[in-house]
């Protein structure tokens, strides 16, 4: 299936421009923010990368890092930025730049944190120079506490010619919550920072992105509503359902999936795993049938009350299973259980929508 290309955000994309502009046309010194927030797979990364893109005059320098490990290490977002890019001419002690950039050859416990927090500043003020440069923090939720402290320095840092962006997840979803609360109030602080946070696709959306893939015949509008339904308009898991329908018709969308490959045979992943979701939670919950059936309900969007008339249930009940349900997969939010389900490509029965 070719790539689908970015639909709407065309407000979103156009503050960033203007938050951009500020810097390259050098009228302030601190850095400008800008913080979009959202739940999983709701299209941050894609509408940062679009941002970029399109940025005129081009950024000098763009340091762009994400949290790279399970159990984030401090300063992950720093050593992800120094990763394969050469050093060797920064004014800094080597011992230093090897223990911030993770280099397993570093001393161990050399500095002091305080220490290490200004030799992190001087390390992005070096690589920015005279700028303008673009900071992109990918993932804030999921960062180490160091990170989220040094991302904090870098948005109030004076005479810094930055742009800084941060894509995250919401604070609840972190890996430590009250960290990211208060690293999220810092830096929508700064002055005139810039505060976006993205919701699903409309059902137009949907329809422009349906068009992409099947010019012909247009989707109807039955079509369109059916897919935003089961899709609750995620691109995410829009994408996912388009990947797993590759090859036929637009009508296929609205059968179950084909059936799962194989582990075995999975070993390559799929062409959109560049830009999947972090996996997060066990690979593999025990769940029971019936929590099974309700998560099919999740990934076809549907609220608790319609699971309940799907299931022939009360709504008290799958309240409870869907509390479960977050609790089993490591899931913070429905979305994230139903994209839970989708990577993992779990068989899960696709209920009747009434
Ligand atoms: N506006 C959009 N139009 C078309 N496709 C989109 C749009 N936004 C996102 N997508 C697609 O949806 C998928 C998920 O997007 P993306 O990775 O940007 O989400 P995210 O919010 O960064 O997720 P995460 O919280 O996991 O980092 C990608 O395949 C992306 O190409
Ligand atoms: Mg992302």
């Amino acid at each position: 299936m070719m790539p689908v290309s970015m639909v709407g955000r065309a407000g979103e994309l156009a503050e960033l421009d203007r938050a951009w502009s500020t810097v390259a046309g050098s009228r302030r010194s601190a850095p400008a923010v800008a913080v979009i927030t959202g739940e999983a797979g709701v299209g941050k990364s894609l509408l940062v990368a679009a941002a970029l893109d399109a940025f005129a005059p081009r950024p000098a320098v763009v340091l762009s890092g994400a949290a790279r490990v399970h159990s984030p290490a401090p300063y992950d977002w720093l050593a992800a930025v120094l990763t394969g890019r050469d050093t060797s001419g920064l004014d800094l002690p080597p011992d230093a730049l090897a223990w911030l950039a993770q280099q397993p050859t570093a001393p161990r416990e050399r500095y002091a944190p305080g220490t290490l927090l200004r030799l992190a500043v001087r390390v992005v003020r070096l690589l920015v120079g005279a700028g303008p440069a673009v900071l992109v923090v990918e993932d804030l939720h999921a960062l180490d506490p160091a990170s989220l402290n040094l991302v904090g320095e870098l948005a109030t840092a004076a005479d810094l010619p930055a742009l800084l962006v941060v894509a995250t997840r919401p604070a609840a979803d972190a890996v430590a919550p009250d960290l990211a609360v208060r690293a999220l109030a810092r830096l929508c602080g700064v002055r005139g920072a810039v505060r976006q946070h993205l919701g699903p696709l409309l059902p137009a959306e949907v329809a422009e992105v349906l068009t992409q893939v099947y010019a012909d015949p247009r989707p109807s509008g039955r079509l369109v509503r059916a897919v935003w339904r089961r899709t609750g308009g995620n691109p995410y898991l829009l994408t996912e359902l388009l990947a797993a329908h590759a090859g036929r018709g637009p009508e296929a969308l609205l059968r179950p999936p084909p059936p799962a490959p194989s582990r075995a045979a999975r070993s390559t992943p799929a062409p959109s795993a560049a830009v999947v979701p972090r996996p997060a939670g066990p690979v593999d919950a025990e769940l029971t049938g019936r929590e099974i059936e309700v998560l099919g309900c999740l990934v076809a969007g549907m609220s608790n009350k319609q699971a309940a008339r799907a299931l022939g249930i009360s709504v008290r009940t799958v309240t409870v299973h869907v509390s479960n349900l977050l609790r089993k997969t490591g899931s913070a939010s429905r979305t994230e259980a139903a994209i839970w389900a989708v990577q993992r490509r779990l068989a899960v029965p696709t209920p009747v929508d009434g």
